[in-house]
């Protein structure tokens, strides 16, 4: 089964008092304490993302899919996604309040008196 982490605990591994280094990219989560020193781009670059989304940086150094492929071996888990919701902009909460109003009902035909009737 997979291992779902808080990003609060992954935050607390970020190398730094002789902790663990994790670092989350797309979503999953990767402990590479044995790698940052065997990192070819320097453990610096992988010291300034531990314990945070890696994604971005990873992505802009322009990995190779070796690179990519590497990664996938220190996989420990997935990122618990975010509880809360996140508050509705003014525009969206207006938009619900909108959908709440109840629906006029269909307006019925107006008689009309001189309408013709043939029966
Ligand atoms: C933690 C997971 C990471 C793995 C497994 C990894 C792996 C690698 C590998 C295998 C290379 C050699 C070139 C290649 O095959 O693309 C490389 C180079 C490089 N990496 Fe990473 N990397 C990681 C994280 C990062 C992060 C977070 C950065 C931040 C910017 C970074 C920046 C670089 C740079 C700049 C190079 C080029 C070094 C050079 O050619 O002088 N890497 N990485």
């Amino acid at each position: 089964m997979t291992q779902i982490y808080q990003k609060s605990e992954v935050a607390e591994r970020n190398g730094k008092n002789g902790q663990p280094v994790w670092l989350i990219y797309k979503g999953n989560v990767y402990d590479v304490t044995t790698f940052v020193k065997k990192h070819p781009g320097g453990d610096d670059l992988i010291l300034e993302v531990a314990g945070k989304d890696a994604t971005k940086a990873f992505n802009k150094a322009g990995h190779s899919p070796d690179a990519v492929q590497q990664l996938r071996e220190y996989k420990i888990g997935e990122v618990a996604i975010d509880e809360q919701p996140k508050p509705l902009t003014a525009v969206q909460s207006a938009d619900v309040q909108q959908e709440k109003q109840p629906q006029q009902p269909p307006k019925q035909a107006e008689k009309s008196s001189n309408s013709f009737c043939c029966c």
